[in-house]
């Protein structure tokens, strides 16, 4: 076998190395532009899990590597002069100089030909090789050579960042936020050996405009920052290295191989430098490909790849994703300049997801308990509600919105049953809602309920047109409010475009089977939900508006009359009023089309008449979709525009979804996926929020709340296999603050002594599970 390795990074030393070691009988070259001691950059980080995990497949170089690189513990963030500090985070750091030094030693030592000095322009060289690997980086030659192949996505993000060094040692990976007159900068730094550290400074190009980045070369720019950044450097200064101003470019290629071309590291995918995870993905794909091209490259190029390509996808995908959600917390630091240092702090450390309250516990319990001190202080300050001695924990501390009162932050999310008759609640919708009642959350949101017939999505849809529905749901209330502390909050809506149509479980969003049975649908624009197979809706006109907005005026009028503590308007999932505010369904060209301005006034015109016939002492919320997922769809600028106008109409809170407004829409899915849209309303509007979606962990609405992501936090599936989700994270914190109905005492105090035994044992079971350090 003869494989070529465009690129000498870690990612194509790597492999040469791994491979050759595998096959010493196959010929291995790695093409280099640059001479070996060249190098951009300053120092590498790795978090210490990651070190145990793939360095070891090389003794020799993971031996050395290990003697070489400094270890530290600790994360700080600096910020409004207080340096708060979070244990139990193991990094491991070296120069990238020396990473690469060993790496190339050990190329040497095994026999693979390093060739330095030799820019690739041409493939047609390594015509007579079995394998080429596009290990170039991020400016990958080889794959914009078969970019039509690779189809790579390439977007350069918005802020600006520089990677600089200097001789400021530094006991601990620090985040320096610095405060100027112009807005927030923040520098990444740590130091990798003695008298070296890495400063990677990134700051919003707003930012960057204003202090005149823009006209500064690098040594100019060096200097400025070390003004802007003169107390932190504590006299020492900044060192440059090719540190230009640059755009983080987030790479992703739909195809990793073509023909006997595959791509490695950057080329491929890359991770913002934020989580330090760059490197770590060239080097576990380097290890992932060299155990794929052992095992099958001379029986078949092509399955080796295969096997490559299966092994990696989804793992660079998951770090991908992780590294753009902190990414995206860094482009928006602004949002959370506002808040005390150690909430800021939580948020630094909680910014990619995968680290949560319970995370931080067994990581460093005294960061949390730090938070806590201050976290219960301001709430007090703020609330009222005085939890500074039970310290429930962020999850089960009161929330009151006008008159109403909830026991805790969590939510269970309104979902469709379709187990109603002529619109009336059954039996199940009785045992259903009571039981989550029963299990303990704060919020129980009704299913979208419709003021008439026609407006319902299903046959199954619960409705509120008459008395005997109004009756219904008045007894569900009741048994509500007499057996628990939930409140609940009836959800009414109208489906608009997606009206007349099957069970979720049958074919969801197809017209219903007999045709005679459809009825007809309205939208904002006359535009079938699914082309060719859902019915055409009618334009709304000014006379059936005026007849919908009285339908749901008399609802909410039954709505106060059943006992709701609560009204929502739903205008999300691309139902009637979601048409309306969504440009992709709404062409309209009357004074509710156009313009967001335009676009909201029919939704609002029924909200504030809803608002009229509300009680003023009860909440209202509206429930919206915060992206489309879709080109063209509704912008961020369009979603505070329509918080804003709500608000002022006396909305006091944003339940905020994404999608299902056209079929055809590309959701990015993961864990908590929808949070960042609530989180923006919550900061940039700041308007209250309810966030949800993926969200499944009493550590995650922990973090929410903490974090301030949201005031509230639905769940809806994990509700419907759990009705005690709640009652179970009380018994998981040991949370006595909540109330517990008398039958059921002697199962709460089991779950108790349970919970706190499990809980030790896992927390102690990480701990133990946690890399020694080599320090
Ligand atoms: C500011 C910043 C900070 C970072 N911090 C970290 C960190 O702390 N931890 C971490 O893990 N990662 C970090 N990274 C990411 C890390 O640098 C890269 O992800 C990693 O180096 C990728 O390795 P690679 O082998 O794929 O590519 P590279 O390291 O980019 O190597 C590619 C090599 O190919 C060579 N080359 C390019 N074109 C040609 C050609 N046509 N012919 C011959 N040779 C060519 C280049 O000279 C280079 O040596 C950071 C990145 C940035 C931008
Ligand atoms: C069975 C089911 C029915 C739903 N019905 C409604 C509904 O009536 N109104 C609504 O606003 N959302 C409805 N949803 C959406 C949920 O409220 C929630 O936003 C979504 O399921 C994501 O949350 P999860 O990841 O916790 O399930 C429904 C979801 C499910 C699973």
């Amino acid at each position: 076998m003869k494989i070529a390795i465009v690129g000498g990074g870690p990612g194509g030393l790597y492999l040469a190395l791994l491979t050759k070691k595998a096959r010493p009988g196959w010929q291995i070259d790695v093409y280099e532009q640059n001479r070996a001691d060249d190098t951009f950059g300053f120092g590498v980080v790795f978090s210490e899990e990651t070190l145990e995990e793939f360095l070891h497949r090389d003794a020799e170089s993971f031996a050395k590597i290990t003697e070489t690189f400094a270890y530290w513990d600790d994360i700080v963030v600096r910020y409004k002069g207080r340096e708060i500090r979070c244990g139990g985070n193991g990094f491991a750091g070296c120069s990238r100089l020396a990473l690469l030094k060993i790496l190339q030693g050990r190329c040497k030592e095994v026999g693979v030909a390093v060739h330095y000095e030799t820019p690739i322009a041409d493939l047609a060289r390594f015509a007579d090789c079995d394998v080429v690997v596009g290990a170039d980086g991020i400016n990958s030659f080889v794959r914009e050579a078969y970019k039509d192949n690779f189809k790579p996505a390439l977007e350069l993000k918005t802020n600006k960042y520089a990677w600089l060094g200097s001789t400021r040692p530094l006991d601990a990976f620090t985040f320096f936020f610095k405060e100027t007159e112009h807005g927030i900068i923040c520098a990444h730094t740590y130091q990798y050996e003695r008298g070296a550290s890495t400063w990677v400074i990134e700051m919003s190009p707003k930012t960057w405009a204003a202090l005149g980045f823009d006209r500064l070369d690098e040594n100019e720019s060096a200097c400025l920052l070390e003004k802007v950044f003169a107390a932190e450097l504590q006299g020492h200064n900044l060192i440059t290295n090719r540190s230009l101003w640059r755009n983080f470019p987030r790479i992703f290629c739909e195809k990793w191989w073509h023909k006997n071309v595959v791509l490695l590291g950057d080329a491929k995918a890359t991770a913002h430098f934020s989580i330090g995870s760059g490197t770590k993905l060239a080097m576990e794909c380097a290890t992932a490909l060299s155990d794929a091209l052992v095992a099958h490259a001379e029986r078949s190029v092509e399955a080796a790849f295969r096997a490559y390509d299966d092994a990696r996808r989804t793992e660079v995908q998951i770090t991908q994703h992780n590294a753009d959600v902190s990414l995206a917390w860094f482009e928006h630091m602004e949002r959370s300049t506002d808040m005390k240092p150690m909430q800021f702090a939580m948020v630094v450390m909680c910014r990619a997801k995968s680290i949560t309250w319970d995370n931080l516990l067994v990581r460093d319990e005294s960061f949390v308990r730090a938070f806590e001190d201050e976290w219960y202080q301001t709430y007090f300050e703020e609330s009222g509600f005085d939890c500074r001695k039970t310290r429930p924990t962020p999850m089960f501390t009161p929330f009151k919105l006008r008159g109403m009162t909830l026991a805790n932050r969590v939510v269970v999310s309104p979902m469709d049953q379709y187990s109603a008759v002529d619109g009336v609640p059954s039996d199940w919708h009785f045992v259903h809602y009571a039981s989550r009642a029963m299990g303990g959350a704060g919020l129980l949101f009704v299913e979208m309920t419709c003021p008439s017939a026609d407006a319902r999505i299903s046959l199954g849809c619960t409705g509120l047109w008459n008395d005997a529905q109004e009756n219904e749901f008045k007894r569900i209330v009741e048994f509500v409010h007499g057996n628990s502390d939930a409140k609940i909050c009836m959800q009414l809506g109208h489906a608009g475009r997606k009206g007349s149509t099957q069970f979720m479980w049958e074919e969801m969003d197809q017209p219903l089977t007999n045709p005679a049975d459809n009825w007809p649908l309205y939208s904002a624009s006359p535009i079938p939900y699914l082309p060719g197979i859902s019915q055409t809706p009618a334009e709304l006109d000014r006379p059936t508006m005026a007849r919908i907005k009285a339908d749901f005026v008399q609802a909410a009028r039954r709505s106060d009359r059943a006992g709701f503590d609560m009204l929502e308007l739903h205008c999300a999932h691309g139902y009637l009023f979601a048409s309306f505010l969504s440009p992709l369904t709404n062409k309209r060209t009357d004074e509710y089309g156009g313009a967001i301005v335009n676009r909201i006034r029919y939704p609002l015109e029924v909200f504030r008449a809803m608002r009229d016939a509300w009680p003023p002492d009860r909440p209202m919320s509206i429930r919206i979709s915060a992206s489309d997922w879709a080109e063209g769809g509704i912008t961020e600028d369009d979603v505070m525009a329509i918080a804003l106008a709500f608000a002022e109409a006396g909305c006091d809170l944003i339940n905020t979804s994404t999608g299902q407004t056209v079929p055809d829409q590309d959701p990015v899915y993961g864990r908590m996926y929808q949070v960042p849209f609530a989180e923006a309303i919550r900061n940039v509007a700041h308007i209250k929020t309810m966030a949800v979606g993926a969200i499944t962990e009493p550590a995650q609405v922990n973090t929410i709340v903490a974090c301030r992501r949201a005031d509230l936090v639905a769940l809806a599936r994990p509700h419907l296999i759990d009705p005690y989700f709640t009652r179970r994270a009380a018994a998981w914190y040991g949370v006595k603050t909540q109330s517990t109905p008398p039958q059921y005492l002697s199962g709460m105090a089991q779950a108790f002594r349970e919970a706190e035994r499990t809980r030790e044992k896992q927390f102690d079971l990480q701990k133990k599970a946690k890399p020694k350090h080599r320090r």
